[in-house]
C-alpha cells in the first residue's frame, strides 16, 4: 500500500545506466520506481556492467536487462525498436560524462545510445562526474546542448565525491530523481473543476441492418484532448463513435452509433458543460431511410437517398448560453482559409485545422500537426508531434482562452 503523501508516476520509465560509480544508486532507483507505480526496464552500457551486474537491475526490475545491441535472443522478443517505442520516458543514471558527450553528438554506438536516438520519449539525465570533468567545456557545452532538444536535468549535487574531491557533479539522490519525474508528469491543474465535453471517432449511418456509411477516423484525437483535459483537472465527459479505444482515466464515456444519437448526446450534455471540443468526424449525410432488412444485390445497382444531418457545432454556436467552442477543420486543401470560415460561420471560440487525405494524413495517425486559429484571429502552430502531446497544447491553449467563472 502506497501512502498517500508519496507520488504516483504511472509511466513506462527506460533507465539507461552508464558506466559511473553511481550505478549503484541506480539499483535504488529502479526499486524507488517500481514503489510508486512506474513500470521499468533497464539497459545498461558495457562500461556500466564493470559497475553493477545485470542480475541486480533484473530482479529489481522485474525484467530482462539489455546491453548489447547485437543479441538476437533479445531482438527477438522485444526489438530496440521496440523498446524505444515503449518508454514514455528515458532516465539516464548516473548520466556520465563520455555518454553525455555520445548522446550530444547524436550516436548510436550501444544501445544505450541507440534508443535514446530511435525513441521520441522525453529524456531526462541524471549526471554523475568528478567535479573538473562536470565543469569542462566540452561537458558544458554538451548538457547545454542536450537541454536545448528538451530533456530535462536532475542534479548533480555538490559535495564530496567518491575521488576524495569537492564540488558539483554527484549524482542526485534517488528519491530527488522520483520527486522530479512525478512532478514534471503532474501538469499543473489548468482546468481544475471545469466541466468539459468531448466528442469523438467516426459515426456509423445505417443502410440496411449489416452495412452502414462509415468514415476513416479513428477517435485517437478527441479520446487524446479527453485525457489531457482529465489530467489538468477537468471534469470530462467524453461522447464515442463506434471506436476501439480505452477509456482515457477518470474519464465519463457515453457510447454513440450515429450522427442522430451523437447529436442527441451532445445536446443532453452540452447545457452542463463550460467547454465543448467537437473532435468527431460527425457524418454530414445520413440515408433518408434505413432498409429493415437486407437490401438484396442485383444488376441494376443501388441509389441511395441522403438527406443532411444535424450540424452539432452550428447549433451550439446558436445557443444563447453555449459552452467555451472548440473545433476541428479536417481538410484536404486551403486548410486555413476553411478553417477561419467555419470558425466565423458556426460562432467557435477556437479551431484546431490539420490537412487530410495527403502524406501528411492525420486520419488513424498516432502523429498529426494543427493549425489553431482564436476567434480573436491569433494562430498558434502545433509543428507535428504525437497526439497527446498535441492535445496537451490545445487543452492549455483553451485554459488560457476560458473565461473565468
Ligand atoms: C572507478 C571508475 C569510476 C568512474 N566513475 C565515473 C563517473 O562517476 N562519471 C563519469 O562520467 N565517468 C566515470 N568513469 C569513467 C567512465 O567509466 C568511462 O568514461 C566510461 O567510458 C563511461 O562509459 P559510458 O559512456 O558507457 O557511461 C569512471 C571510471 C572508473 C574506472
Amino acid at each position: 500500500m502506497q501512502s498517500p503523501a508519496q507520488p504516483v508516476l504511472r509511466e513506462r520509465i527506460l533507465l539507461g545506466v552508464g558506466g559511473g560509480i553511481a550505478a549503484y544508486k541506480a539499483a535504488d532507483l529502479v526499486r524507488r520506481l517500481r514503489e510508486v507505480g512506474a513500470e521499468v526496464r533497464v539497459v545498461m552500457t558495457e562500461a556500466a556492467r564493470e559497475f553493477v551486474g545485470p542480475t541486480t537491475f533484473q530482479a529489481l526490475s522485474g525484467h530482462p536487462v539489455r546491453s548489447s545491441l547485437w543479441d538476437p535472443a533479445a531482438e527477438a522478443a522485444m526489438g530496440h525498436i521496440e523498446l524505444a517505442r515503449w518508454a514514455d520516458r528515458i532516465v539516464i543514471a548516473p548520466a556520465t560524462a563520455g555518454l553525455i558527450a555520445r548522446l550530444a553528438a547524436g550516436m548510436a554506438d550501444d544501445l544505450v545510445t541507440t534508443l535514446c536516438l530511435a525513441s521520441r520519449a522525453p529524456l531526462v539525465l541524471a549526471p554523475a562526474m568528478n567535479q573538473a570533468m562536470w565543469a569542462h567545456p566540452a561537458t558544458r557545452a554538451n548538457v547545454a546542448m542536450l537541454v536545448a532538444r528538451g530533456a530535462m536535468l536532475v542534479g548533480p549535487g555538490v559535495g564530496g565525491q567518491a575521488c576524495g574531491d569537492e564540488g558539483a557533479g554527484r549524482m542526485a539522490e534517488p528519491a530527488e530523481i522520483v520527486a522530479a519525474l512525478s512532478a514534471a508528469a503532474s501538469p499543473p491543474p489548468l482546468l481544475a473543476g471545469r466541466r468539459v465535453l468531448v466528442n469523438a471517432g467516426p459515426t456509423y449511418e445505417d443502410i440496411d441492418p449489416v452495412r452502414f456509411l462509415g468514415n476513416r477516423s479513428s477517435g485517437k484525437m478527441g479520446f487524446a484532448v479527453a485525457e489531457a483535459a482529465a489530467r489538468v483537472g477537468a471534469t470530462v465527459t467524453l461522447v464515442a463513435g463506434p471506436v476501439r479505444l480505452a477509456t482515457p482515466a477518470g474519464v465519463e464515456r457515453v457510447d454513440v452509433r450515429s450522427a442522430r444519437e451523437m447529436a442527441e448526446a451532445v445536446f443532453r450534455l452540452a447545457p452542463a458543460a463550460e467547454v465543448f471540443v467537437a473532435a468527431a468526424a460527425v457524418a454530414d449525410f445520413t440515408p433518408k431511410l434505413a432498409s429493415g432488412s437486407k437490401i438484396k444485390k442485383s444488376d441494376e445497382g443501388l441509389s441511395l437517398s441522403l438527406v443532411p444531418t444535424t450540424d452539432i457545432l452550428a447549433t451550439l454556436g446558436a445557443w444563447p448560453e453555449r459552452p467555451f467552442l472548440v473545433g476541428f477543420a479536417a481538410e484536404t486543401e486551403s486548410v486555413e482559409d476553411y478553417a477561419r470560415d467555419k470558425l466565423a460561420r458556426k460562432n467557435l471560440d477556437l479551431i484546431a485545422a490539420n490537412a487530410v487525405g495527403g502524406s501528411d494524413d492525420a486520419f488513424d495517425a498516432d502523429d498529426n500537426a494543427l493549425l489553431l486559429i482564436a476567434r480573436d484571429g491569433t494562430r498558434v502552430d502545433l509543428p507535428r508531434a504525437p497526439k497527446s502531446a498535441l492535445a496537451a497544447r490545445l487543452v492549455a491553449e483553451i485554459a488560457a482562452r476560458l473565461p473565468s467563472r
